[in-house]
């Protein structure tokens, strides 16, 4: 498919290995990303995979005059993919104000240079945040939106129903799609997370407890209602997450509307713990961790998974990689980090 793709974020975790799956799909991609959140470095490791420079406006979309520059220059965009966003739930309990700022006017921008440029096919990240402490597992997409437990988390929610009054006042096709833990890197070992700080998620903190650059990992409570005691989620490799924007994509701009919904969990559909995350990695890679168990760490729901059949059967989409493949790469990915910053 030779259409152009917007990615913002595209320079962040997911946009990076998306924009990857894009190109390899045969999409021209243009990103927009002021690398608050990542390393300009990451455009090198797309480039060795794909062969392909991208084009990255590095201007801050939360700034209307940024967002109407790219649609200037390419007012022939077919689809969006909105990333761009800070992530990190504690952040977003001490300093609100930013993350209402930064992710909604970055979003109110976007969707006002949609009307203006007649601008169509918007994908937006959203989270299981959105679902809290879900009463039934695993969730699907009808499940009720519970109270945020965080600004970020209302974020999403808000971000969600912007779009859809969107929809209703002038037709934009969208889609929402709801990531439960991605997690993992390409397989190539040349992208993967880069978290700018110490890491928010399990499976980095691992990888680096791994190499050594922690020194311990904590797991935050082993009294929970669960087989093991600690918190159950559902980790997707992050190529996985990627080829459903690829799919996305192509269903919204082959397909009637009629055809497909407006929200999709991504999700592996199964629910692991954490210290059988632990333990699995430990087995596959060989390598024992230096880990505890520390207290309960307040907001962390019990357990999520969610069900995924809606995407798998209305997008066309398939997962690839197992949750051994997710540990494998995301090691293989930090030890190639080490090397190189040796
Ligand atoms: N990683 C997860 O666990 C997870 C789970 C659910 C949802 N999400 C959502 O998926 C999206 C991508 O997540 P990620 O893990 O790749 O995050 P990331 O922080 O790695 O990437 C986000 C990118 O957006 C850029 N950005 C942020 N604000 C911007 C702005 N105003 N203008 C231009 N660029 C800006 C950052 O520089 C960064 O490169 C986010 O919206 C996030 O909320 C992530």
């Amino acid at each position: 498919m030779d259409k152009k793709v917007l990615v913002t974020g595209g320079c962040g975790y997911i946009g990076s290995h998306t924009v990857v799956d894009l190109i390899e799909n045969g999409f021209e991609v243009v990103v927009a990303d002021n690398l608050s959140r990542s390393n300009p470095v990451v455009f090198e490791g797309i480039e060795a995979i794909t062969g392909r420079k991208v084009e990255n406006f590095a201007g801050d979309l939360a700034e209307p005059a940024v967002v109407s520059a790219i649609f200037e220059k390419h007012p022939d965009i077919a689809g969006i993919i909105h990333f761009a966003a800070y992530k990190m739930v504690g952040e977003s309990v001490l300093e609100p104000y930013m993350y209402y700022r930064n992710n909604l006017n970055s979003l109110l921008n976007l969707l006002e240079a949609c009307k203006q440029f007649g601008l169509q096919n918007f994908v937006f990240s959203s989270s299981c945040s959105v679902y809290g402490n879900a009463d039934a597992l695993p969730v699907n997409e009808n499940a009720p939106i519970k109270d945020a437990e965080s600004p970020y988390a209302h974020t999403k929610q808000i971000g969600e129903q912007i779009i859809e009054q969107c929809n209703a006042a002038y037709d934009l096709n969208y889609m929402l799609l709801r990531y439960f833990n991605p997690a993992g890197a390409h397989p190539s070992a040349l992208i993967g997370e880069l978290p700018i700080d110490r890491p928010q998620n399990l499976v980095p903190y691992i990888t680096k407890t791994a190499t050594g650059e922690l020194e311990q990992l904590s797991i935050f409570g082993n009294d929970y209602p669960t087989e093991d005691g600690t918190c159950i989620r559902d980790y997707i490799h992050v190529m996985d997450i990627a080829a459903a924007h690829t799919a996305a994509l192509k269903t919204m701009l082959t397909k009637p509307s009629s055809e497909w919904s407006r929200v999709y969990n991504l999700g592996a559909g199964e629910g692991k713990s954490v210290l059988e995350a632990v333990q699995t990695f430990e087995k596959i890679n060989g390598i024992k961790l230096n880990y505890r168990f520390a207290e309960r760490r307040a907001g962390d729901v019990i357990a999520i998974y969610g069900d995924n059949k809606k995407a798998r059967e209305e997008l066309n989409w398939e997962l690839k990689y197992s949750f051994e493949d997710i540990l494998k790469s995301a090691y293989d990915w930090e030890v190639a980090l080490k090397e190189k910053n040796q």
